[in-house]
């Protein structure tokens, strides 16, 4: 299993990412040592996925700690720096959630000084790293028993290893089904215009021995059509109160054409994406990102010059598309909202 993708370094205090950008032909690593580029790996997707982007964001808060010093004023100086943390990509919550999750930390030793809070921090980054984990090889587990001996799971973007701490939400569930016994296959979306898909999916799943095989997105009803898909199986940036699911830019389309064929469309999601403050999806904000995405594939440009485009990089899948949110607590069915309420109750 993929799992040495983020690594903190106690000796250097550095954090060191497998930079996604050049998967799969070339395994480079980013060194972050400063929050500046921290915030440049999160927004240039060095480091990407929900989940993958919050444990990033707590090892973030350890380097701005360490960054402004004890001298006075610190604590402002810090404040100032996991704001802009927070801030560096507006759609995943996981972001927002890590970072809460050390402020809350840090607001518990009231007083305490920057060298203790440095040390106590460094824990809690640790923990939501391994925390992390765990959450999805459980996931994994509630999620294999969904898919049967002989399925073809579609997923979109890149929801496995890589977008996580390790073994995935999504494919975590495709990698559990596949430890289990079953003999699955996997057809990985592209993914339009970073291909996340084509890139990152074919790549981890294939060096895990599944059988994978990449479709342009616009391939999906085609497939569906001809009984080549028996599951679809997706991540999700943020779930809000009501089940309506943001994930990568096609998700929705892929649900819609799922829905059409009566194929079960699954979202794959840890406890920590789902924000019981957005109420639906419409609350979601949803980013949106450079034209040069959609406008080049790599240095070539395929656009005419001055055409403009879209490229909104999440789409959001209404909870009546959805079979059941697998996630580290269980499978929750249909209405979420009082699944979802219970959820948090407990
Ligand atoms: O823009 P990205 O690559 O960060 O988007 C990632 C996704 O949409 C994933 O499907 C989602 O974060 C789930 S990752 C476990």
């Amino acid at each position: 299993m993929l799992t040495d993708h983020i690594r903190y370094s106690d000796q250097d205090h550095n954090l060191l990412l497998l930079d996604q950008r050049y998967l799969p032909m070339r395994e480079e690593t980013f060194a972050c040592r400063h929050t500046a580029d921290i915030i440049y790996a999160l927004q240039t997707m060095v480091v990407r996925g929900a989940p993958a982007i919050g444990v990033t964001a707590a090892y973030g808060c350890c380097l701005a700690l360490r960054e402004v010093g004890e001298g006075k004023g610190w604590e402002e100086a810090l404040a100032g720096k996991l704001q802009e943390i927070e801030n560096a990509r507006p759609t995943a919550v996981n972001l927002r959630w890590a970072v809460r999750r050390m402020r809350e930390v840090w607001k518990g030793l009231e007083g305490i000084p920057a060298a203790g809070l440095a040390e106590r921090w460094l824990l809690e980054a640790k923990t939501i790293h391994q925390q992390d984990i765990e959450a999805n090889q459980a996931m994994g587990r509630f999620g294999a028993d969904l898919i049967a001996d002989g399925d073809t799971v579609l997923t979109h973007c890149n929801a496995g290893a890589l977008a996580t701490a390790g073994h995935g939400t999504a494919v975590g569930v495709i990698y559990s089904a596949w430890q289990q016994g079953k003999r699955i296959k996997v057809i990985a979306d592209e993914t339009r215009p970073f291909l996340q898909g084509a890139r990152l999916t074919a790549y981890e799943v294939h060096k895990a021995c599944i059988p994978v095989t990449v479709a342009c997105d616009n391939a999906c009803a085609l497939l569906m059509h001809k009984g080549l898909v028996q599951k679809v199986v997706v991540g999700a940036d943020r779930i809000a109160a009501n089940g309506d699911a943001a994930n990568k830019i096609g998700t929705f389309g892929v649900a819609i054409i799922a829905k059409e064929f009566g194929i079960p469309f699954y979202v794959a999601a840890p406890v920590s994406t789902i924000d019981p403050e957005t109420l639906t999806g419409a609350e979601i904000p949803i980013e949106e990102r450079p034209a040069r995405e959609v406008t080049h594939v790599g240095d070539t440009q395929i656009t005419p010059s001055e055409v403009p485009v879209y490229n909104f990089a999440f789409d959001v899948t209404p909870n009546r598309l959805i079979a059941g949110i697998i996630t580290d607590k269980g499978v929750l069915r249909p209405p979420y909202t009082e699944a979802i309420k219970k959820l948090f109750e407990k």
